[in-house]
């Protein structure tokens, strides 16, 4: 793969982390975020208003912090990489502005950015590689889809979710365990040392393999909360953690056999998941298939790999002008 060589500034504002990111190729000199997830845990989850405000409060001091980590001026800058879509409108819009800004006045090469092409190339920091074609399964708080990954940017997905996305059962699952939000972290803390096997939880549509589904879940998870007064917490997060990791390795496993697909990445602010990397790689292992994930600062959300697909974008001649626009809802 080759990169945009010079230096590159990247931006992230989709949802609720505020990131900005400097790469020379793919190594990452700075990679700056600023969550929000205090903010919004009062409410349980991410109120958009909120998120634009915050956004705008916390854009100038993490754009310094990156600059002054990656030691580089804004006169140094020979591109502009921004996440465009999908996401929040207003928190996109928020980067997208600052985006534009920048490249009109140092005149500087800009590009748009998807938010899950970010996410698949988040593999690739820091001169990694891998082989293609590939799968890529991504997980994250709004998306559950497992990816045919042709070649860079030529992409179809497999298998998607027909209702809530893995991040969200989890998150879901949380609340009703009374753990706050976002839960994923806190549910794979409270389940270490859970025991899986106490309560007995749906492998979501174990036959269907032409879809992910986490609904059923959550209504069991309801179920079982509501029906055990003396319900061991670590127990459950346990279960649960269970419960979502067999669902996606079941289906990815048996979509990679049909699709005769022999390298597997694992992407999204889920491949954060201790026991979903480790079950995804021994599955591979035993495969004898290549197996990528993330490093953790690049699995949930994150400028770093805003400005990896920016700069393989950029580097294939892909440009965006000024009428560069923020879009809420955009197929990969
Ligand atoms: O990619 P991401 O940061 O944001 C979206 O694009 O949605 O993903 C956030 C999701 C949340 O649902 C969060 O609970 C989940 O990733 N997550 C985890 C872990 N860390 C983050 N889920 C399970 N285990 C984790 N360690
Ligand atoms: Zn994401």
């Amino acid at each position: 793969m080759t990169w945009f060589s010079g230096p590159l500034l990247a931006i992230e504002t989709s949802c609720d982390e505020t990131s900005v990111a400097i790469l020379r190729g793919s190594a990452i000199l700075a990679n700056i975020i600023s969550s929000q997830a205090q903010l919004h845990e009062k409410w349980g989850g991410v109120v958009p208003e909120a998120a634009s405000r915050a956004h705008l409060e916390a854009f100038l001091p993490v754009l310094d912090s990156a600059l002054a980590t990656a030691k580089v001026s804004l006169r140094d800058l020979r591109g502009i990489a921004v996440t465009n879509r999908p996401g929040l409108i207003g928190a996109l819009s928020v980067g997208v502005t600052v985006a534009k800004t920048l490249a009109f006045s140092l005149n500087l090469p800009l590009i748009g950015v998807h938010h899950l092409e970010g996410h698949l190339f988040s593999i690739f920091a820091n001169g990694k590689d891998f082989p293609f074609p590939n799968a890529a399964l991504v997980v994250s708080g709004g998306h559950t889809e497992l990816i045919r990954v042709s070649s860079p940017g030529e992409v179809e997905i497999l298998v998607q979710t027909m209702d809530d996305a893995a991040g969200e059962a989890f998150d879901k699952g949380a609340r009703l365990l009374g753990l706050p939000y976002p839960g994923g972290l806190r549910v794979q803390e409270a389940a270490r040392t859970g025991n899986a096997k106490r309560y007995p939880l749906p492998i979501c549509a174990p036959r269907d393999f032409a879809h992910f589904s986490f609904s059923g879940l959550k209504t069991a998870m309801l179920r079982l909360v509501e029906s055990t007064p003396d319900l061991n917490r670590q127990d459950a997060a346990a279960s649960l953690q269970h419960a979502i990791v067999e669902a996606l390795v079941q289906k990815t496993m048996r979509a990679m056999d049909t699709h005769d697909l022999h390298a597997l990445s694992l992407v999204g602010g889920v491949s954060a998941n201790v026991a979903l990397r480790s079950r995804l790689q021994s599955e591979c292992a035993k495969r004898s298939i290549p197996f990528a994930c993330p490093e953790l600062e690049f699995c949930t959300d994150n400028a770093a790999m805003i400005g990896l697909a920016g700069s393989w974008r950029l580097e294939a001649g892909f440009r965006d002008d000024l009428t560069l626009d923020s879009s809420p809802t955009a197929a990969l």
